[in-house]
């Protein structure tokens, strides 16, 4: 059935893409969509470039590109700016990071060169292994979430944006669960004053972009926006969120397998993941408080998917391992290695191996492209608060309270098209009456 289609805010303007950590993935998504708008390269893995969504029946044969159908930000409209660290222009951190090829960079270096990071918040203790020297020295936390907000006013008056959104593509920092300061909004603007110690340096970050009305995606495994003081605040200023890790790499493989053998009914009595990643980001997660973080959105997949309580006899022993070494000579190729100890028909065992030889931050880089621009959307048609139907794109996504996350990757496709449905009154897809996938 059809609905009335949502009033959504044309995507007038500039839109400012403010990436909090401008290291491999931040600059690799920027040196590539500047290198698409010139015609200059493809942006293979993104949605919003290259996807098409399907309206009305199959036999209707309407299938616009995604870009089409809701009005989304121009790669041409788009403006990138950030904070880091370290105080490497992008260019200088794109070529440091040693995901794209000299003679790419290149192509676009005078533009790269423009992005200089505006100094980051950074307290050491989140982050054990980096020691940053491009940093604000703001007295209390409040004052530091308050510099924020000014970057962000001045990033886009100085580039005549008319709005902004922000993806965090910072470090991984250590794990630090809620605490009673993350309680509510009041509880937390103490906390601010007060320095408290379970702020980390992404809170802060998150904070001073809903104050300003920005929304705000999380890219990494650490709790920027799912505790119930930064949830109070985006609904209070009618702000998107969304979060978190983008599910690249083993996680993409593994949501998309797992529900397969679910669906047939196959046993699981093992899955053993192991990664060797040489780039910063793996120095980072080498430390055990920072790969605590990681591990735990690595680790929720199956258990949801599976649904263990339901079918014990399947996967109620399941023994599931996940490592990560860091390795330097691989640099951003990370190798990942499954083995699956899988079981049939009167219970005989079987064994499935995979070894994905992958580039990290490539995998990465069209999400945050397509979170920048669905966020953005988001914000303009209304959408406050977690934006669930982007699960799509993170390893361990958040929902509304009290709800289990989604983790199959065709399920979370089909909730995405069909919000993007939803969003413009068209008809949604449910797949009956013989349909599928499109
Ligand atoms: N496929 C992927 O690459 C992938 C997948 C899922 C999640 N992630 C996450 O995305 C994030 C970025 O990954 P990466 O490979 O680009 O790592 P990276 O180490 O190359 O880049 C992170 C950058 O963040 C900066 N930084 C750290 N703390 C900061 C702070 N407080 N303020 C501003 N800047 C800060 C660092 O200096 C660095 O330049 C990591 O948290 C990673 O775990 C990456």
């Amino acid at each position: 059935m059809k609905e009335a289609a949502k009033s959504i805010k044309p995507a007038d303007g500039k839109l400012a893409v403010l990436l909090p950590g401008m290291g491999a993935v931040g600059t690799t998504f920027m040196a590539g969509a500047m290198m698409a708008r010139k015609n200059l390269g493809h942006p293979v893995g993104s949605l919003t470039q290259l996807g098409s969504i399907r309206l009305g029946k199959r036999t209707d044969k309407k299938n616009p590109r995604i870009q089409d159908f809701v009005p989304l930000a121009k790669l041409t409209d788009v403006v990138f700016g950030g904070w880091d660290i370290f105080e490497d222009d992008a260019y200088e951190a794109a070529k440091h990071a040693g995901v794209m090829k000299n003679e790419h960079l290149d192509l676009i270096k005078d533009e790269l060169q423009t992005v200089k990071p505006m100094k980051g918040v950074f307290y050491p203790e989140y982050v054990k292994r980096l020691h940053g020297t491009h940093i604000k020295s703001e007295k209390t936390k409040a004052d530091m979430v308050e510099a924020l907000r000014a970057d962000i006013r001045n990033f886009i008056k100085d580039n005549g944006c008319s709005r902004a959104v922000a993806v965090w593509c910072g470090s991984t920092e250590v794990y630090i669960p809620p605490t009673d300061v993350h309680a509510s909004v009041k509880t937390f603007e103490a906390g601010l004053l007060a320095n408290d110690p379970a702020i980390s340096n992404a809170q802060m970050y998150s904070w001073a972009c809903i104050k300003e009305g920005v929304p705000f995606a999380n890219g990494a495994p650490n709790l920027a926006v799912d505790h119930p003081a930064v949830q109070e605040l985006a609904r209070e200023h009618s702000v998107a969120i969304s979060g978190k890790d983008f599910k690249t790499g083993q996680t993409l493989v593994k949501t998309t397998l797992a529900p397969m053998f679910k669906a047939r009914m196959l046993g699981l009595s093992g899955w053993y993941s192991t990664n060797i990643l040489g780039n910063r980001d793996g120095e980072v997660l080498d430390d055990p408080d920072s790969f605590k973080s990681k591990e735990v959105t690595k680790l929720g997949v199956l258990d949801y998917i599976l649904q263990k309580d339901l079918y014990k006899e399947l996967y109620g022993k399941l023994v599931h391992k996940v490592r990560i070494d860091y390795y330097p000579p691989r640099g951003d190729d990370k190798e990942g290695w499954d083995n699956i100890d899988l079981f049939g028909w009167m219970g005989y065992p079987m064994q499935m191996k995979i070894n994905f030889l992958c580039k990290d931050s490539i995998l990465a880089a069209p999400i945050v492209l397509d979170l920048a621009l669905f966020m953005d959307l988001a914000q303009r048609a209304g959408m406050r608060g977690t934006q669930e139907w982007l699960s799509f794109y993170f390893k361990s996504p958040m929902t509304a309270q009290d709800l289990y996350p989604e983790h199959d990757l065709f399920i979370q496709l089909m909730k995405m098209k069909n919000t993007l449905r939803w969003m413009k009154g068209e008809e949604l897809v449910t797949h009956l009456g013989n349909e599928y996938y499109d």
